[in-house]
């Protein structure tokens, strides 16, 4: 059959309404266009006016900026916001962020790990990414950082320093399975938590460290905990106990004590193989007492160097820190629904000063990880950045007007 070919039957072929259809794709173009400007708006609205927001800014000022309300300018300048970034002297108007360590190669902008509107969030929570900037590769002005040069996450964290070295330099004697488990004292009846007042900066310790009054852990010193069970006798016949302190006050204090005794009893004259003169009694008697002092009541606790016996011996400082992790801000309130072997398993079996009985990282990794399921892992979390000792006073420069959105 041959092909018939002619103008009309090709005409037919052509949809003459093609122009005039809707086929699928385009047809969806325009509704999600209409749709996609009504969501918007709606959204827009809906955060407008239902929760009151400032609709082109991504969200709500942190609470300690919420005052300022509208006042856009006295953070992103005097054309009132959008677009503008936020300049550090924007900040400096109203507060110092002192700088963090001296070697470091730059000085990072503030908005950089403050980063607003983010609604009740606190500008210095959460801000890994600031101090990654840095730490994920570390560089100093001087070469070579003191500290572990690559940390991103707490889950890449170096090991503790002061765990990884397994003695301390402390001159003290004194051994926590004696006391723990031979005589069942508790950590309690030595260490009682910290009650001292801090610093003027209330919760920003002169060393830059954010610590609440019960952070730390008293260490007990001798008048307040080790006294009535290891009393420093110097001689059967006194009743004064030698007092606590170095060999050059103590000696003065024991030459007094038998002076005023055998004054007092001149009938112990010549007694117990000691000389008859009462100078050569006393001399007799101290050199005794001192020795034992020097070679077993002192020395129960401390090390001595002692060229010329007690008088002069000086005492091997003992050295215990208050604070042992100087790089980090532990805080042993936030912890105290813990027992304290948890963390100082160590300690019941210590026998000696010099051993570290802290926590290795792996204790902290039980609940300090990444996710919202877990405490923080947040570098913030338990570092301080700013060193505020080196904070600059501000004068203020606003009136009321400028900043409270009270007053609009
Ligand atoms: C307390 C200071 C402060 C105030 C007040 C403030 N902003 Fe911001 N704003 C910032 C910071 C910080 C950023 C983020 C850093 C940057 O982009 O420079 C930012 C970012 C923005 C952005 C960029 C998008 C975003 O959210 O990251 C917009 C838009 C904006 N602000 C609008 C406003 C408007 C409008 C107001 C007034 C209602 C306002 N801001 C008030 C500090 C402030
Ligand atoms: C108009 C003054 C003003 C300006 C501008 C301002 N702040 Fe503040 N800021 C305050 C006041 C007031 C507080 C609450 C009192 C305090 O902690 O000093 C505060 C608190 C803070 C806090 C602690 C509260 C929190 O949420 O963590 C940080 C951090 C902070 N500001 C950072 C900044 C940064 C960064 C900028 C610049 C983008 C800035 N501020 C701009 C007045 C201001
Ligand atoms: C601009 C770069 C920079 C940023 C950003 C930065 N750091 Fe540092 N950091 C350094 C330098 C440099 C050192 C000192 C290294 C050295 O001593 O060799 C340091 C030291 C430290 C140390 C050891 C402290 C000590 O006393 O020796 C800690 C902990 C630390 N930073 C935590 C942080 C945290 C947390 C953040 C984020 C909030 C942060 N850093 C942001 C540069 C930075
Ligand atoms: C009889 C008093 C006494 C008791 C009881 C006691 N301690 Fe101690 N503790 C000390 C003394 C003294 C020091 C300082 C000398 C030293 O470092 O061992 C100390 C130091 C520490 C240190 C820090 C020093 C380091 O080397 O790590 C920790 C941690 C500690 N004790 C935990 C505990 C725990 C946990 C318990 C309970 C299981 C406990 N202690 C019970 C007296 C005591
Ligand atoms: C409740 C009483 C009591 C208290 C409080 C106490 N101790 Fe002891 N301590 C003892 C007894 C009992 C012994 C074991 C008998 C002995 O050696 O005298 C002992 C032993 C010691 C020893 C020798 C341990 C060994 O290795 O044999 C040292 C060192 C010591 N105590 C230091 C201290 C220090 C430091 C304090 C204060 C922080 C303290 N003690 C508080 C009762 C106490
Ligand atoms: C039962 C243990 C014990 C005995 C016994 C003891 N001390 Fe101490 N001594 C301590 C403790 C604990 C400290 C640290 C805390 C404090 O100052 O109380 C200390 C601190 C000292 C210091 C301060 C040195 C420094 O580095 O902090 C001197 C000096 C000292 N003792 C001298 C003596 C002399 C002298 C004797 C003997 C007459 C003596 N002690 C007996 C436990 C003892
Ligand atoms: C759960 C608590 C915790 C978290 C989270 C944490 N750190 Fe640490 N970090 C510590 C402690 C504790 C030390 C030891 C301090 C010391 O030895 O004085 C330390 C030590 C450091 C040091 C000194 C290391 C060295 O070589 O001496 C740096 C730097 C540091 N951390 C940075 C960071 C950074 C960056 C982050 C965030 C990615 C972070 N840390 C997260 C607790 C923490
Ligand atoms: C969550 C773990 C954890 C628990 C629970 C814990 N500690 Fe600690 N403890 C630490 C860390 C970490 C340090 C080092 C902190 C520092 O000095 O920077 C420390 C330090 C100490 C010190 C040395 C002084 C100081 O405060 O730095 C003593 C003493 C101490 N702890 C006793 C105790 C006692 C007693 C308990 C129980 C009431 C206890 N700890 C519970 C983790 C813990
Ligand atoms: C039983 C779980 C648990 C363990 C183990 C634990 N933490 Fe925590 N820690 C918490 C909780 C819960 C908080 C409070 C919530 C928060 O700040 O995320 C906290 C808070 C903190 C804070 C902030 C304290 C403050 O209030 O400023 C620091 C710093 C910290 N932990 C360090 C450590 C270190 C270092 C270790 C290991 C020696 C450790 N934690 C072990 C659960 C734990
Ligand atoms: C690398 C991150 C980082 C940078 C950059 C930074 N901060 Fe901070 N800032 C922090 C952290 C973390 C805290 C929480 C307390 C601390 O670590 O000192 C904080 C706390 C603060 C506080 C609140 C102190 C309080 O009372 O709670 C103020 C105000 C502040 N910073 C201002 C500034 C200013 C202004 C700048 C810029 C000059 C700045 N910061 C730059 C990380 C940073």
């Amino acid at each position: 059959m041959a092909r018939i070919r002619t103008t009309k039957n090709l005409g037919q072929r052509v949809d003459r309404t093609y122009l005039k259809r809707l086929y699928p794709i385009p047809l969806w173009r325009r509704i999600l266009t209409v749709a996609g400007v009504l969501v918007a708006l709606l959204w827009l609205g809906i955060y407008a006016v239902a929760r009151n927001q400032t609709p082109y800014t991504s969200g709500a000022l942190t609470p300690a900026h919420a005052f300022l309300g509208k006042k856009c300018a006295v953070c992103h300048g005097d054309s009132a916001g959008i677009g503008k970034k936020v300049d550090d002297r924007q900040c400096a108007a109203c507060h110092d962020g002192p700088v963090h360590q001296a070697s470091a190669t730059f000085n990072p902008a503030c908005v950089s790990c403050h980063v607003e509107h983010r609604g009740d969030v606190r500008l210095s929570a959460g801000i890994d990414a600031g101090c990654l900037q840095c730490h994920a590769n570390l560089h100093t002005k001087t070469g070579v950082p003191a500290v572990a040069a690559k940390i991103d996450s707490f889950a890449n964290h170096p090991e503790f320093a002061k765990k990884a070295s397994s003695k301390d330099a402390t001159g003290l004697r004194f051994n926590h399975q004696k006391h723990v488990g031979e005589l069942s004292q508790k950590c309690a009846d030595c260490h009682a938590p910290a009650e001292t007042a801090q610093p003027a900066s209330q919760h920003l310790s002169k060393g830059g460290g954010r610590v609440s009054s019960h952070a730390l852990i008293t260490i007990p010193t001798y008048a307040g905990v080790c006294l009535p069970c290891h009393a420093l006798t110097i001689d059967d016949k006194l009743t004064e106990l030698a007092p606590h302190d170095k060999p050059e006050v103590v000696h003065p204090f024991v030459q007094a004590q038998f002076t005023q005794y055998i004054a007092a009893h001149p009938g112990d004259l010549g007694k117990d193989g000691a000389p008859g003169s009462a100078k050569a009694w006393v001399d007799f008697k101290v050199a005794a007492a001192e020795k034992k002092l020097l070679e077993e009541t002192c020395t129960r606790c401390h090390t001595f160097t002692a060229p010329q016996g007690f008088a002069t011996a000086a005492v091997t400082p003992t050295a215990i820190p208050a604070r042992w992790f100087t790089k980090g801000s532990f805080d042993h309130s936030a912890h105290k629904e813990l027992t304290c072997a948890s963390c100082h398993a160590k300690a019941a079996t210590s026998t000696v000063a010099a051993d570290v009985l802290l926590p290795g990282i792996g204790v902290c990794r039980q609940c300090h990880a990444a996710g919202s399921a877990s405490a923080g892992a947040s570098c913030s979390t338990c570092h301080i950045y700013h060193d505020w000792s080196k904070e600059k006073p501000v004068e203020g420069k606003y009136v009321i007007d400028q900043v409270s959105r009270l007053n609009p």
